[in-house]
């Protein structure tokens, strides 16, 4: 076949399957823009599991009726104008790609409206067909409906799954961008059945209602700084269950290289054989991270990812110590290395006693496969007796508040993901 420059639309559509790679997807990137645009509150209605129906409305600042066209059209964006802007993005988006993209593979309308606007207007597009502009009703921010996902590129409906599946998906999306924004309001409804609703709240309260109590009552709290970084949020302690959220300046990523951090501070507690539920959030010098990796956003790289990685380790590392979770004001030396907290120790070291010996009885007498009492806060009953026994004696020193002298991380066979 001899070489062609493909037709534009073609061409985009290509493109959308990197930035729309299912309904979650869309919801993602609309929701985002909502925030952007300084929402205070967002609602996202989904039908079919996003496929017939995203629609996501906002109360944010708008958009001006002579630039509805320009947010669907490509390399379009408000957020930046120069190449240095990019590097001190504070933004979710940035490229001025997401609704276009959007646009090439569903039947997609915005009604905006600004604060000086006198009443809003609505656009429309089919596989990136603008419509005209014409005046609506609505209030001052944005309501943006995607329909008929991929209904013009077959190919890709063919990867959908069930809508459960794919709302499952949407759901998770919802409640990552939810847990990084506890002071925004969030409705989330599926086929018309309202799934979460969230009020303006604070970082616990926001916690509590997405991962459940549970989560909150079993996790110990971040906070630490060192020059422009900071990592704050919940850690979570060896029954907590709450999944693995890390935010970066706000934004959800995945990189292996804070995975590791978080894995090596966490080798001690549960040894490397079961996953840490965490909510993390990383700040930093916008500078010092480019964002600008992955099509999805959903990647970032360090500018110095050995100070990152180091940083994380620790911060974590002290915060999953025993003597964090009651943060002793002095210390004494204690035996065999061990620190005692010099409040009421005495107490301390009895409790432990009790509680390492309740621990080392319910490891014992628990059947191996593990439903056990299952009661105990601090160490689990199910597992290899080894690493329950071990489990049960860290277990019972973080209650009783004893901690052990740090380590610094073990060289793990494949070392830290370090990127240059
Ligand atoms: N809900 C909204 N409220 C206000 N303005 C919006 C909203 N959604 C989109 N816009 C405007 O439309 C523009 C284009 O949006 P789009 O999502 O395509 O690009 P972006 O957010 O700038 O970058 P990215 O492609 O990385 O998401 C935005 O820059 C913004 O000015
Ligand atoms: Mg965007």
């Amino acid at each position: 076949m001899p070489i062609r420059v493909l037709p534009e639309q073609l061409i985009h559509q290509i493109a959308a399957g990197e930035v729309v790679e299912r309904p979650a997807s869309v919801v993602k990137e609309l929701v985002e823009n909502s925030l952007d645009a300084d929402a205070r509150r967002i609602e996202v209605e989904v039908e079919a599991g996003g496929v017939a129906l995203c629609r996501v409305r906002d109360d944010g600042a708008g958009i001006a009726r002579d630039e509805l066209e320009l947010a669907l059209a490509h390399h379009a964006t408000s957020k930046l104008a120069r190449i240095e802007d990019l590097e001190s993005v504070r933004s979710l988006g940035f490229r001025g790609e997401a609704l276009p993209s959007i646009a090439s593979v569903s039947r997609l309308s915005i009604t905006s409206r600004t604060r000086q606007a006198p009443h809003a207007a609505s656009i429309s597009a089919e596989g990136a067909q603008l419509g005209e502009v014409r005046p609506a009703a609505r209030a001052q921010g944005t309501t943006v409906a995607v329909s008929d996902l991929y209904f013009n590129t077959p190919a890709r409906r063919k990867f959908l799954r069930t809508d459960a599946t794919e709302f499952g998906h949407c759901d998770e999306v919802f409640r990552r961008i939810a847990l990084a924004q506890p002071r925004v309001a969030f409705l989330l409804k599926h086929n018309g059945r309202v799934s979460h609703v969230l009020r303006s709240q604070d970082v616990a309260q926001r916690t509590g209602a997405l991962l459940g109590e549970g989560f909150f009552s079993n996790s110990l709290s971040v906070d630490a700084q060192s020059g422009a970084l900071r990592l704050h949020g919940r850690a979570g302690t060896p029954q907590a269950q709450g999944g693995q959220y890390f935010f970066v300046n706000n934004r959800f990523v995945r990189d292996r290289l804070l995975s590791h951090a978080v894995r090596e501070a966490y080798r001690d507690l549960l040894h490397g054989e079961r996953q840490p539920a965490y909510l993390l959030g990383l700040e930093l010098d916008p500078r010092a991270v480019d964002v600008n990796v992955h099509p999805a956003k959903t990647e970032v790289r360090f500018r110095d990812s050995r100070a990152v990685h180091q940083f994380v380790y620790h911060a974590l590392h002290r915060a999953l110590s025993p003597s964090a979770a009651t943060t002793p004001e002095k210390s004494l030396p204690g035996t065999c290395g061990k620190w005692i907290s010099a409040e009421y120790w005495p107490a301390r070291i009895f409790q432990s006693a009790a509680l390492t010996l309740a621990a080392w009885i319910s490891t014992t007498t628990s059947p191996a496969a593990g439903t056990g009492s299952g009661k105990s806060p601090y160490w689990r009953t199910s597992g290899p007796p080894k690493a329950r026994k071990k489990e049960a004696f860290m277990g019972a020193m973080i209650a009783s508040g004893i901690s052990w002298p740090r380590r610094s991380p073990r060289p793990s066979k494949s070392g830290p993901p370090i990127r240059r």
